[in-house]
C-alpha cells in the first residue's frame, strides 16, 4: 500500500530534534516571566470573523491564506494565522481589563497559514509572543522590543536587523493613505495585480509589494513619517529615545508596514541576515484600534510574535544549539530469562526513586547489551547472571575503565547514590 506522508508545509519533530525545542522554550518562558508577562493558551480554532474583523478583510491572511472551514451547524471556523486577535478576544471575554493596570500576556502554539511552503516558511508553524493591553506609553513599545532583541542576544544572536516605523493613527493615516493612493494613481497600469487591486482598498500595502516592477514604481512615493501628526510623532521619537537609552541599535525603515490592518503608530521587525528570503525572526506592533474593533472599550495594545522553525535554523546554522543527551544512570543487563524476572522490578523500583535506568527487551547477548549501553552513554552497566542471581549480587562495570566489582542487590541504589553525589 502506498505510504501517506505528512501534509505539505508542516513537519515533524523527532525526539532529537525536541530536545531543543524543549530548551528554547525554557528559555523563551524564563524571559517572560522576567519581564512580567504571564502565559494564555487559546483555542487554534476561532470563529472566522474574528480574523475578518481583526486582521483585516483586505489583507493577505484573510484574502488567501486561512484554513477555513464550516462546523456542522454551518457556522465557518478558521484554524489560528496568528495570535493577537484571539488573544484580544480572551480579554475581552474574561473581562481582564476589570483587573486594572497592563495585562502582559504571552502565548505560545501552533499557527496556520495557507502559503506557498519554502525554507522558513510552513503551513503549521509555531509561533512564542507577547501582547501588553491598557497603555499607550511609549515605554511598554519600547520593553517589548527590548526583550524580543535581548532574548535572540541571550540565544547568542547578536548581529540582529531591527527595522523600526510608525504608520500613525485613524487621524493622520487617512491623509497619508490619499497622498499615497494620488502619486501612484498615475502609474496604477503598471503596477502588479495585487497592487492594482490593493491601490484603492489598502494602498499601504503596496509599500512592501516584492514585485521588481512595483519596488521600482514606489522608490520616490511620500514617506509615512512626514505625514505623522503630533501625537504619533512624538510617540515615535519617544520610543527612539527610549531604545536609545537602553542601547538597541535600529534602522528606521519608512517603508515597513505590515501585514496585519490592526497597526497603528509602531511597527517593527527583526531580522536576521542568514535566513534568506523568509528573514523576519518576529515582527509586531501597536494596536490602538484592535480591541475597540472586536467589540470592546477603547484599549491600547502591543505586541509581537516570533517563529520558532527560523529562531531553530539560525540557531542551527550557527551551532548555538546546546548538545543536550539525556543519558542514562544505569544500564541493567539481565542474562537469561530468570534474570529477566529480578531485574524486570529492579528497573522500575529504581525509576520510581528518580533514576534513569535502561534494560534490555530483546534477550541480547552480554555483548550486544554492552554495545547498546556504550551507544545510550550509561556510564555503569549492572550484570546479573545466574551466578549473581545465586549470590543476590549484582556486577557492576564502569564503561571508561576495565575494573568491575560486585554489589549486593540490596545495596544498588546505596551505591548509585554514592556513585552520583559528586
Ligand atoms: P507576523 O509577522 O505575521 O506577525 O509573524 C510573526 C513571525 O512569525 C514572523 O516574523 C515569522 O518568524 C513567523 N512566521 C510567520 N509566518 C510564518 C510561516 N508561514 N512559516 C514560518 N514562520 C512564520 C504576526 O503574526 C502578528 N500577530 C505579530 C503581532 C503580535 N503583532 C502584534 N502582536
Amino acid at each position: 500500500m502506498a505510504q501517506i506522508n505528512a501534509p505539505k508545509g508542516t513537519y515533524d519533530l523527532l525526539p532529537e530534534d525536541l530536545t531543543h525545542w524543549y530548551y528554547l522554550e525554557n528559555k523563551l518562558r524564563q524571559i517572560f516571566q522576567e519581564y512580567g508577562y504571564a502565559e494564555v493558551r487559546t483555542p487554534i480554532f476561532e470563529h472566522t470573523e474574528l480574523f475578518q474583523r481583526g486582521i483585516g478583510e483586505t489583507t493577505d491572511i484573510v484574502e488567501k491564506e486561512m484554513f477555513t472551514f464550516p462546523d456542522r451547524a454551518g457556522r465557518s471556523l478558521t484554524l489560528r494565522p496568528e495570535g493577537t486577535a484571539s488573544v484580544v478576544r480572551a480579554f475581552l471575554e474574561h473581562n481582564l481589563a476589570a483587573s486594572g493596570g497592563i495585562s502582559k500576556l504571552y502565548y505560545y502554539g501552533p499557527m496556520f497559514r495557507c502559503e506557498a511552503p519554502q525554507a522558513g516558511r510552513f503551513r503549521q508553524f509555531v509561533q512564542f509572543g507577547v501582547e501588553a493591553l491598557g497603555t499607550e506609553d511609549p515605554r511598554i513599545d519600547a520593553e517589548i522590543i527590548t526583550m524580543a532583541v535581548n532574548f535572540y542576544k541571550r540565544l547568542g544572536i547578536n548581529d540582529l536587523d531591527i527595522n523600526l516605523n510608525s504608520i500613525g493613527c485613524p487621524d493622520c493615516r487617512p491623509i497619508y493613505r490619499q497622498r499615497l493612493i494620488e502619486h501612484l494613481r498615475p502609474r496604477a497600469e503598471k503596477l502588479c495585480s495585487d497592487c492594482q487591486r490593493r491601490l484603492e482598498r489598502n494602498p499601504l500595502r503596496l509599500l512592501d509589494c516584492k514585485n521588481p516592477i512595483c519596488k521600482s514604481l514606489i522608490e520616490d512615493v511620500p514617506l509615512i513619517t512626514e505625514s505623522l501628526c503630533e501625537s504619533c510623532g512624538s510617540h515615535f521619537q519617544r520610543l527612539r529615545d527610549l531604545l536609545d537609552a537602553v542601547g538597541i541599535p535600529y534602522n528606521l525603515n519608512p517603508r515597513l508596514v505590515r501585514g496585519f490592518d490592526y497597526y497603528t503608530k509602531t511597527v517593527f521587525e527583526i531580522l536576521a541576515g542568514d535566513l534568506g528570503a523568509q528573514n523576519a525572526l518576529c515582527g509586531g506592533g501597536r494596536y490602538d484600534g484592535l480591541v475597540e474593533e472586536c467589540g470592546g472599550s477603547p484599549t491600547p495594545g502591543i505586541g509581537f510574535a516570533a517563529g520558532m522553525e527560523r529562531l531553530m535554523m539560525v540557531l542551527n546554522a550557527r551551532k548555538l544549539l546546546p548538545q543536550v543527551n539525556p543519558k542514562p544512570h544505569l544500564y541493567l543487563a539481565p542474562l537469561g530469562e530468570a534474570a529477566q524476572l529480578k531485574v524486570f522490578p529492579l528497573v522500575i523500583q529504581l525509576r520510581e526513586a528518580g533514576w534513569v535506568v535502561e534494560t534490555d527487551f530483546q534477550n541480547r547477548s552480554l555483548k550486544s547489551q554492552l554495545k547498546l549501553a556504550n551507544k545510550l552513554g550509561a556510564p555503569i552497566v549492572g550484570v546479573i547472571g545466574d551466578e549473581e542471581l545465586a549470590k543476590e549480587q549484582i556486577l557492576i562495570r564502569r564503561m571508561d575503565a576495565s575494573q568491575q566489582q560486585t554489589v549486593a542487590l540490596a545495596q544498588l541504589e546505596g551505591f548509585l547514590k554514592e556513585e552520583f553525589s559528586h
